[in-house]
């Protein structure tokens, strides 16, 4: 059987989606030890800091019975010149699979296109999908949802940098599903038109999803959702970031606006009080600590999906 990637939202079906948050929910409930995955290896590459998708995948690993193996992208040998195409033969010969977080999203296709076992994207300049899977079943989960179709009532606003790689994903997701998603944001920092371009691709599924520098656009949310002003790899242009970001804070205001059962989500880490207060955080500690525990949960079904 030809082998399967997740390099984006995009590589899923709705059919599948909706496979693998059903699958997820099961795997969050059930407190059975079972080893699917025994004997198998996951090889988990960084080339960026991380905590949580490091340890849950890690952790998602043992629990299944398999093992992983976190490897410093600085430490290999393509940090000294090697090219992919030769660091994918040999890892395919050694693992089962592999996690990978990168800053260029081509090295991360090109990857999986040389490899002959799985390769799953951890987080790129372009997208994190791992993430936006786990908070699609967060919102099912807080917001008491019990099917996707469920999901196309429920108002998505992202509040901040809407060029992101949690956004793209968002979008893809939001495309695919036909969902509600409105993006609260400074007008240069709009997602650009080949990322919208690509959504419309599947209009027919029925999403909505505009782009607003109006903080209103937040009004009646059921899901706020933010993230750093400044991702990774993107320092340099920090101070003017924080600049053009300052009145899309997510805070005491803002939230006014939302609709009664609204949950604030974040992907983490958090720099309180930029683009989140303390206040916030702490009030929606909640939804946010969920959201990260899931993260453990969907990577047990996505490893099972794509491994077993
Ligand atoms: N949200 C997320 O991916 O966190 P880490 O950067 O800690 O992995
Ligand atoms: N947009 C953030 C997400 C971190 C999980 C970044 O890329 O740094």
């Amino acid at each position: 059987m030809k082998k399967k990637d997740l390099l984006s939202i995009y590589d899923l079906s709705a059919k599948e989606i909706e496979f693998l948050l059903n699958q997820a929910f099961k795997l969050k409930k059930s407190k059975k030890l079972i080893s699917p995955l025994k004997g198998k290896i996951l090889g988990m590459i960084f080339e960026k800091n991380s905590t949580r998708t490091m340890v849950s995948f890690a952790s998602a690993m043992f629990q299944l019975g398999g093992n992983p193996i976190i490897l410093n992208s600085q430490n290999m040998q393509r940090a000294r010149g090697e090219t992919i195409h030769d660091t994918a033969l040999v890892l395919s010969s050694y693992l089962d699979g592999i996690m990978i977080r990168a800053f260029s999203h081509q090295d991360v296709c090109e990857l999986a296109k040389y490899s002959s076992i799985p390769v799953i994207n951890g987080l790129t300049d372009s997208e994190h999908p791992c993430q936006i899977l786990g908070d699609i079943m967060t919102v099912m989960e807080l917001l008491h949802i019990k099917s996707v179709a469920g999901l196309k009532k429920v108002k998505l606003v992202f509040c901040g940098d809407g060029g992101n790689n949690i956004v793209n994903s968002l979008i893809a997701l939001t495309a695919i599903l036909g969902l509600d998603l409105t993006i609260v944001s400074p007008k240069a920092y709009f997602p650009k038109a080949d990322i919208l371009d690509k959504a419309l691709q599947y209009k027919g599924v029925g999403a909505k999803i505009k782009a607003t520098d109006d903080i209103f656009g937040a009004k009646g949310a059921d899901v706020i959702y933010t993230d750093v002003w400044t991702s990774m790899g993107f320092e340099k242009e920090e101070q003017e970031r924080k600049k053009a970001f300052a009145p899309y804070q997510v805070n005491s205001t803002l939230l006014q606006n939302a609709s009664s059962r609204a949950i604030v989500l974040h992907c983490l880490p958090a720099k309180r009080g930029e683009e989140i207060t303390d206040e916030i955080m702490s009030q929606y500690e909640r939804s946010i600590f969920t959201q990260a525990e899931n993260r453990l949960h969907i990577q047990k079904s996505i490893l099972l999906y794509l491994l077993k």
